[in-house]
């Protein structure tokens, strides 16, 4: 096999990714492009991603984006050999603008286009960091919009859920916890700085789904942040000043706790050696630094990607469909549409 280039295009929460990779003989990923455009600036005024306002988005940043990534990797469209778009999960609208344009760009030069998952693609993006996955190998998305253990055997064809979240996301906590702490938002960055001046142990914030009876490796996060809203508004009903640092410290050492319990207890009794965090709060100081420790404990060795590889991003997804070209995979059927809910 030659080199080849695989172009991948994301839209499926608030960023407009283009990335591309060159996929080479060895089958090793060399990032050529990573070009992101955000409509955060947008949502943060309603404290959250509005799908109608992203989509809008979208289809204004596609193509400019596609040509900045095409410049920043100094080649022409027609030198792709293959593209890969986000088919889901995510939010309906924006999927089907980047699902348009690939399909556009790749009937254009007459290519093969994969419709990928965006799960598995942000599993992928440790592969251009950190070279070929040892498989298997567990996996702990923690984003805005998911929470995910996933059982990965083959990054190419079989990725198991293990895990997910019962109610809201890792990261939708941060973001509501933040409004509660009038931090802005995204609230995961202000949070995470505010938390270095704080005390993690100066409240006992619960820890969702811990109890010897969860045997699965689902989590919950939405109990947790209405305790912190509680503890708020009682401190704020006494006439006390709230300690914004140790509630901040508090509620992310809850977080970061039951994450990285949880995850280290999935590999240690799955009986798999290697563990990857992605998605925007694998860029928590504490969650990072905690699963260091306690997967070192367990002699898991664990791998996070760079924070602009863990948060959405086009290079994940070119990557992943440069995973799918060196496997083999048939590409998708011309009629292939956006899935919102797709499965891993
Ligand atoms: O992966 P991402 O960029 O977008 C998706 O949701 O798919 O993740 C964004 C989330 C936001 O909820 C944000 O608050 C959180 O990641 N986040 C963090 C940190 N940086 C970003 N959460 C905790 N600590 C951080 N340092
Ligand atoms: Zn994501």
């Amino acid at each position: 096999m030659t080199d080849k280039i695989i172009l991948g295009i994301e839209s499926s929460c608030d960023e407009t990714g283009v990335g591309i990779v060159r996929l080479g003989a060895d089958g090793g990923l060399e990032l050529l492009a990573d070009e992101v455009a955000s409509s955060v600036e947008q949502h943060a005024r309603f404290g959250g991603v509005v799908p109608e306002v992203a989509s809008r988005a979208h289809l204004e940043a596609m193509v400019p984006t596609m040509g900045r990534a095409l410049h920043a990797a100094g080649i022409a469209l027609t030198d792709v050999d293959a593209f890969a778009v986000t088919a889901g999960p995510g939010l309906a609208g924006a999927l089907l603008v980047g699902v348009s344009a690939a399909k556009a760009y790749a009937a254009a030069v007459d290519r093969p286009l994969y419709g990928v998952n965006h799960l598995a693609g942000h599993v992928a993006a440790d592969t251009l960091q950190h070279g070929p996955l040892p498989q298997p190998c567990l996996a702990l998305l923690v984003s805005g919009g998911h929470t995910q253990l996933l059982l990965v055997e083959d990054i190419a064809g079989k990725i198991t859920e293990i895990g997910s979240t019962i109610d809201d996301a890792a990261g939708e906590a941060y973001d509501k916890v933040a409004r509660v702490l009038d931090l802005p938002y995204p609230g995961g960055p202000p949070i995470d700085k505010m938390a270095k001046q704080g005390d993690p142990n100066a409240i006992a914030f619960p820890r969702g789904l811990t109890g010897p009876r969860d045997a699965r490796f689902d989590f919950s996060f939405s109990g947790l942040k209405t305790a912190v809203a509680r503890w708020v508004e009682a401190r704020e009903r006494d006439g006390e000043p709230v300690p914004v640092p140790d509630v901040a410290a508090s509620f992310q050492e809850a977080v970061a706790d039951v994450l990285t319990a949880k995850a280290v207890r999935a590999a240690t009794e799955l009986g798999v050696d290697t563990m990857v965090i992605s998605g925007g709060v694998a860029a928590n100081s504490r969650l990072s630094g905690l699963a260091a420790e306690r997967c070192a404990a367990a002699g898991i060795s664990l791998r996070v990607p760079r924070p602009r590889l863990c948060t959405d991003n086009g290079a994940m997804i070119a990557a992943l469909g440069a995973h799918l070209v060196a496997a083999g995979a048939e590409p998708s059927p011309p009629d292939f549409g956006a899935t919102p809910g797709l499965p891993v």
